[in-house]
C-alpha cells in the first residue's frame, strides 16, 4: 500500500495541478456549460450548472485518496483553465480522465499536464499502468493520449455519455509507468 499526501501539488512547466477549491466553481460552470466538453466526456451532466460544479468541488474535497485524486489544471494569472483525474474503477484498474476549457485548446497544455499526472501516478502513486478511453469522434484526445505515451489495445468499449444520451464508440488506451 502506498501512503500519499492529503492534497499532492505538481508543478509542470507552465501549469499547477492542485486540489479544486470553491474559488473554482465559475470557471468550471462557465467551461463546462459548453456542450462540446461534456458530449466528449461519460459523466459531465449536461446541461450543466453552476449547481453541478459546486458538486463536483465538494465531492472532490471527500475523495478517498488512496483511490482517486481529481486535481484542478491551473494557469499561472488565468486561474482553473480544466481538470485531471486518476481514479480506481470497480475493476480496480486506475483511469485518466480530463478536460481543458475551449479558450485554451490546442496549446499543448492537456498534453503537459497528463504526462505529468501520468508521472506523478509512476513516482508518488507507485501505479504500474493506467487505462484511458476516448470516443472514436474525439481525435483530439487520442492525440493527447498518444502523445502522453499511451498504446491503443484495440478494444472498442460501449459507455455511456450523459450529455450525449447514448452510449459511445471508446478507443481504449493503457500506459505503462
Ligand atoms: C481533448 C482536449 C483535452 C485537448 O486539449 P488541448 O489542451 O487542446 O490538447 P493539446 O493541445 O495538448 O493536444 C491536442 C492535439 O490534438 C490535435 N487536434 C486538435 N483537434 C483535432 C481534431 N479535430 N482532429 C485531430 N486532431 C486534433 C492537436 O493538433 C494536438 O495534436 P498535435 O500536438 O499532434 O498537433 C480538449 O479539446 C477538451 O477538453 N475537449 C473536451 C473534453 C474532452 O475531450 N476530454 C477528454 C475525454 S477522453
Amino acid at each position: 500500500m502506498c501512503v500519499i499526501e492529503e492534497r499532492p501539488v505538481i508543478e509542470t512547466q507552465r501549469l499547477t495541478l492542485r486540489a479544486p477549491a470553491k474559488a473554482d466553481v465559475d470557471r468550471v460552470a462557465a467551461f463546462c456549460v459548453d456542450h462540446d466538453v461534456a458530449r466528449m466526456t461519460t459523466r459531465m451532466p449536461a446541461p450543466y450548472t453552476r449547481g453541478h460544479a459546486e458538486d463536483f468541488v465538494a465531492r472532490c474535497g471527500t475523495q478517498d485518496r488512496a483511490r482517486d485524486n481529481t486535481f484542478a489544471i491551473e494557469l499561472a494569472d488565468e486561474g482553473l483553465i480544466g481538470v485531471i483525474g486518476l481514479f480506481t474503477t470497480p475493476e480496480d484498474r486506475v483511469e485518466l480522465g480530463y478536460w481543458i476549457g475551449r479558450p485554451y485548446w490546442g496549446r499543448g497544455y492537456a498534453t503537459e499536464a497528463t504526462r505529468s499526472a501520468l508521472e506523478w501516478a509512476r513516482s508518488a502513486w507507485r501505479k504500474r499502468y493506467v487505462v484511458a478511453g476516448h470516443f472514436a469522434d474525439n481525435e483530439a484526445s487520442g492525440r493527447v493520449l498518444v502523445k502522453a505515451g499511451f498504446l491503443y489495445t484495440g478494444v472498442v468499449e460501449h459507455k455511456p455519455s450523459i450529455a450525449r444520451g447514448e452510449p459511445a464508440a471508446t478507443r481504449m488506451m493503457v500506459w505503462l509507468a
